[in-house]
């Protein structure tokens, strides 16, 4: 055989599957060990005994007892499916796919109605990883041989149709082998290639196998595994590790449902600088708020050469207002000289509405109520923006002022005379992630 520049782990010969034949139906109790010994004395050193699940769900007694009508038998299943599940991925109708027990994410948490009596379920075994290990501990003893177990169950795939068998436990067998650092013949550096050696083997076997029953254990020759105490639950992706930790629709639902919730008043923010092209997707969000009569009479900017000079105006404008009340001159002070978000903002938004669409009227409470009506709008739009800002990433704070000094922000950003400030929002990316809070308790009146 020609040397190769690769050092994989592959056989370098020829792999075989061999069928165990003559294998008992198991029940709770009966001895693996013993009936493989007995099945199977042609097993030596290096084989790889690749066992399905099922025959450790029974021989460990995990089968629960189950009505043999069809709808009474889902009904229990389900409650199973239930009780082992630790996380829900996905739903589609009668399909869930969960994280259960075991870290394994897979279909109804491995209950399993097949190859078993039709008046049980049985559930995955508690440790098939243990369940292993006592597996090869005790083929070493009855037939004194040093053999890798693999305890097997059949899973879906997501992005791939059909289902093929995987390691659900292991003993005695790197379950992965890393090619990190090393170069194929062609001179490529393989850089996260891993293979995973013990779901291989588990489909590999199941080739022989197959899944009408009578045939549970195969046994894999030719491969000549490593041992590196590595099982089966190494691969379980940990699930801050999980591009995919959740199903697709239930992530967007999320996500909406989380969306508002995002949004709090931040005051103080991170360094970083605001990406104004965030900002503008965020007002055409805000846009979209409903208006009065069909209009379109909100308009959003960002204050950033004349931020200073305004501010300064404005403060200006309150002190005067504070001196006008009679307020003592030291208040007076203290108050206008408080540390200013606005100032130290990463970004300033301004939000307005202006005249455009508005009704006139002959009397002042019709004018009153218009004037009302398009405010209350803005007051929709304005939190349309902060939730869309929040849906980018970037925290904000509503702050008031403008509404108090309309007069003195027209003249300084020369606008025309119906802008009516909603307001201004400071903005800039928060200090830690946002995350939703809980929706508070909330009286729906009834009339
Ligand atoms: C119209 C309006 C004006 C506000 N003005 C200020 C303000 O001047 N300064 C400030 O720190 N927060 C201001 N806020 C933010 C409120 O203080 C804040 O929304 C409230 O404390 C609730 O906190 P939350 O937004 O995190 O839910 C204003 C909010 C609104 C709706």
């Amino acid at each position: 055989m020609p040397e190769r520049a690769v050092a994989d782990h592959g056989a370098r010969d020829a792999v075989t599957v061999l069928p165990v034949r003559g294998l008992p139906e198991f029940r709770p109790g009966d001895d693996l060990g013993a009936a493989l010994a007995a099945a199977a004395p042609w097993i030596v050193d290096g084989d790889v005994v690749v066992v399905t699940s099922k025959v450790f769900s029974k021989v460990e007694g995990r089968l629960v007892a189950a009505p043999t009508d069809p709808q009474a038998r889902d009904a229990l299943r389900r409650e199973l499916i239930d009780a082992e599940t630790e996380r829900v991925v996905a739903r589609r109708g009668p399909t869930a796919i969960v994280v259960g027990k075991l870290g394994i994410v897979q279909a109804a948490a491995g209950i399993d109605g097949s190859n078993v009596r039709r008046d049980e379920l049985a559930l995955l075994p508690a440790d098939p990883d243990a369940s292993a290990a006592r597996l090869r501990g005790e083929l070493r003893a009855r037939l004194g041989v040093d053999v890798a177990v693999v305890v097997t169950d059949t899973l879906g795939r997501s992005w791939r149709i059909g289902q093929t068998d995987v390691a659900i436990g292991s003993a005695g067998i790197a379950v992965l082998h890393g090619y990190e650092g090393q170069t194929d013949e062609q001179g490529n550096e393989l850089l996260v290639t891993q293979v995973a050696i013990a779901d291989e083997l588990a489909a590999a076997a199941d080739l022989v196998k197959g899944k009408l029953g009578g045939l549970p254990v195969a046994v894999v020759r030719g491969l000549a595994p490593v041992d590196d105490g590595s099982t089966a639950r190494d691969l379980v992706r940990p699930v801050h590790e999980d591009m995919f930790w959740l199903g697709a629709n239930e992530a967007i639902a999320r996500g909406r449902g989380e969306a508002v919730l995002l949004r709090r008043s931040t005051r103080d923010f991170a360094d970083t600088p605001v990406d104004l092209a965030a900002v503008r997707r965020a007002v055409g969000v805000a846009l979209t708020a409903p208006a009065p009569h069909h209009s379109s009479p909100f308009r959003f900017g960002v204050v950033r050469e004349r931020r200073t000079e305004l501010l300064d105006a404005m403060a200006r404008r309150w002190r005067e207002h504070l001196v006008a009340d009679g307020r003592p001159a030291e208040e007076v002070a203290r108050r206008t000289a408080r540390g200013d978000l606005l100032r130290r903002a990463p970004e300033l938004l301004l939000a307005f509405r202006t005249g455009e669409g508005m009704h006139t009227y002959p009397d002042d409470a019709r004018r009153l109520g218009e004037r009302t009506m398009f405010t209350v709008a803005g007051g929709a739009a304005v939190q349309s923006l902060l939730v869309a800002l929040a849906a980018e990433g970037l925290a904000s704070c509503w702050v008031g002022s403008t509404i108090f000094a309309p007069d003195v922000v027209r003249t300084v950003l020369d606008l025309p005379p119906d802008w009516q400030p909603l307001g201004a929002v400071a903005v800039g990316h928060p200090p830690e992630p946002l995350t939703p809070r809980p929706a508070r308790e909330g009286e729906l009146g009834q009339w």
